[in-house]
């Protein structure tokens, strides 16, 4: 009898407000996950700034945290939403803290995913662009498609702003066979 390995995946969730439409497609996403694969949350808003001069011997319990829950996991998931056309501050601080210690990163080699939404036309592409930026120095394989990138989210979603729209599902359910294959290295 064959077994399937588990697989874990930490998502980072870009956006910190409730009703993020980000979130929305997140939730879906891990609503669609096969039973072997477990998903961790990556917190991100108690992350202090980074600094330097307190990421010591002891850093603070968030970085360490969030270093811990991307050690862990087969593959990095980041949903974001762009702001001022690039990486919303909050994820850019999170792929700094994950960045160090230097030659020591939980990123280096980490598979990595991205999927970002917006409600214009463009879905975050440069956001989404930038992402994939940031890992190269990490040599991190990054899932190169599908590529989603969500534009008009908001139309995705019904008048009580739950994501019904059966369209973007498809698509966003693509995009978990695509990143399951992947983290387990088919
Ligand atoms: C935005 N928004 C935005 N959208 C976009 O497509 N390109 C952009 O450059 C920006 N810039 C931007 C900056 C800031 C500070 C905010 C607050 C918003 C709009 C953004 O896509 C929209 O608010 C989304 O709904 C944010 O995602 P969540 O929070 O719904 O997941």
């Amino acid at each position: 009898m064959s077994t399937v390995k588990p697989l874990k995946i930490a998502l980072i969730i870009g956006s910190l407000r409730k009703d993020s439409v980000n979130r929305k497609f997140a939730e879906y996403m891990v609503s669609q996950m096969p039973d072997h694969v477990s998903v961790v949350e990556c917190r991100i808003d108690d992350l202090p700034h980074y600094n330097e001069d307190i990421d010591t011997d002891t850093p603070p319990e968030s970085y360490s945290r969030i270093r811990e829950q991307v050690k862990d996991a087969d593959a990095l998931l980041i949903v974001s939403p762009e702001y001022n056309r690039t990486i919303p501050g909050g994820v850019k601080n999170a792929i700094d803290v994950l960045s160090r210690p230097f030659k020591n990163s939980v990123l280096t080699g980490r598979k990595t995913a991205f999927v970002t939404a917006s409600p214009s036309s463009y879905g975050g592409r440069s956001c989404g662009f930038d992402l994939r930026k940031t890992m190269l120095p990490f040599e991190a394989p990054v899932l190169l498609a599908p590529e989603i990138y969500l534009s008009n989210a908001y139309d995705a979603l019904d008048d009580e702003g739950n994501f019904t729209n059966e369209r973007t599902q498809k698509y966003l359910k693509k995009f978990v066979d695509a990143l399951v294959e992947f983290a387990e290295g088919k």
